[in-house]
């Protein structure tokens, strides 16, 4: 995979895809985790000369209409915050509109994609009209939780420009890839969450790789069974006064850890309990905890619940590190499987 440190971005003006679906409330960003991520590609961009840049993504999803509710001006916002440098913000151009960035801009951030329908029907006539308005000379692909959608900024856009990965591509490709191809042994795959049909599909595929998997979350709760010896589910759960089965409980917590403390490969896909409350976060902490603490090991942290419980966890434990907090859900959990990505297919 061809990356940006494959040409020499002076002068040049760069489309870059990148993935701010993040979190809103009130207009504001509730979580930064990836227009943080995007930081590292649009920086070496500027340090090494890069004329303009001029950044693209989508934001929920509202169904090719301009909806207020899904712009990303709050995006821009944040983002000129973390850069400590002004983000120009223009509104997506309708059908053969042209955009007008004014002459010394260096960083230009364009409204949701989807609010075209052409973003989602992968239109060649929508990106088109971008990549030519701008005159763009590259295009790099960093919007990693986006790459299984064959969508206009992901796929169509291929035609017409160069293709480059950034480095949060990079970073997620790699480790992803290890983990699947060539891990070091013991690996260890922790699954939580809730629904079984999601993560049965993603435990099947490791049953080949991992030495332990340790399934806890809602489907241990909900009476997960597996006769494979390398499949270790909880049993002991902590429940509330009515009975139900919140989080996995000491035992189970303890022998989780037991499995981990060794382990030279660890992906965590699911939290273990119901971490939205505090009560119920007691494994999941540990959890994070002893993953967070072992340096020696590739730790690989994925899914949307689990990224987010992560991520609140370290502001208060600055001393766990993760080899990788994923910015991609579906994607990850789609590149695990070892399906085929449109956007990264270049
Ligand atoms: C995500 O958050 O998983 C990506 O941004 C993709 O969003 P989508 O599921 O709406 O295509």
């Amino acid at each position: 995979m061809k990356t940006i440190r494959d040409f020499n971005p002076k002068d040049k003006t760069i489309l870059v895809r990148v993935d701010y679906n993040v979190p809103l409330k009130d207009q504001k960003v509730e979580s930064d985790l990836r227009i943080r991520a995007s930081l590292p590609t649009i920086n070496y961009l500027l340090e090494n000369g890069a004329k303009k840049i001029i950044l693209i993504s989508h934001l929920g999803r509202p169904k090719g209409q301009e909806n207020p509710d899904f712009s990303l001006a709050p995006v821009a916002k944040t983002l000129e915050n973390l850069l400590k440098t002004p983000v120009f913000f223009h509104p997506l151009p309708k059908d053969n509109e042209k955009i007008k960035i004014p002459e010394n801009t260096k960083i230009t951030l364009l409204e949701n994609l989807r609010f075209n329908p052409g973003e989602e029907t992968n239109s060649q006539d929508f990106i088109k009209n971008i990549v030519d308005s701008i005159n763009a000379d590259i295009f790099v692909q960093d919007g990693f939780a986006v790459v299984h959608r064959a969508h206009a900024s992901t796929d169509a856009i291929k035609n017409f420009l160069p293709v480059y990965a950034g480095l949060l591509l990079e970073k997620e490709v790699k480790n992803l890839q290890k983990a699947m191809e060539n891990p070091e042994h013991p690996v260890v795959l922790v699954i939580g969450g809730a629904k079984v049909e999601d993560k049965q599909p993603l435990i099947d595929k490791f049953t080949n790789i991992a030495d332990y998997i340790l399934v806890g979350g809602k489907i241990a709760a909900d009476g997960y069974k597996s006769t494979d010896s390398k499949i270790i589910v909880a049993t002991d759960f902590d429940e509330d006064s009515e009975g139900h089965k919140l989080d996995i409980g000491p035992i189970s917590t303890a022998e989780f850890v037991k499995n981990l403390a060794d382990a030279k490969t660890i992906i965590w896909n699911g939290c273990l309990g119901k971490t939205e409350d505090p009560a119920y976060a007691t494994s999941s902490s540990i959890i994070a905890d002893i993953i967070g603490k072992n340096k020696s090991a590739t730790t690989i942290i994925c899914g949307g619940d689990t990224t987010g419980f992560v991520e609140n966890y370290i502001k208060t434990h600055k001393d766990l590190d993760y080899t990788l907090i994923s910015t991609g859900g579906g994607a990850a959990l789609e590149f695990l499987l070892g399906k085929d990505l449109p956007g990264l297919n270049f």
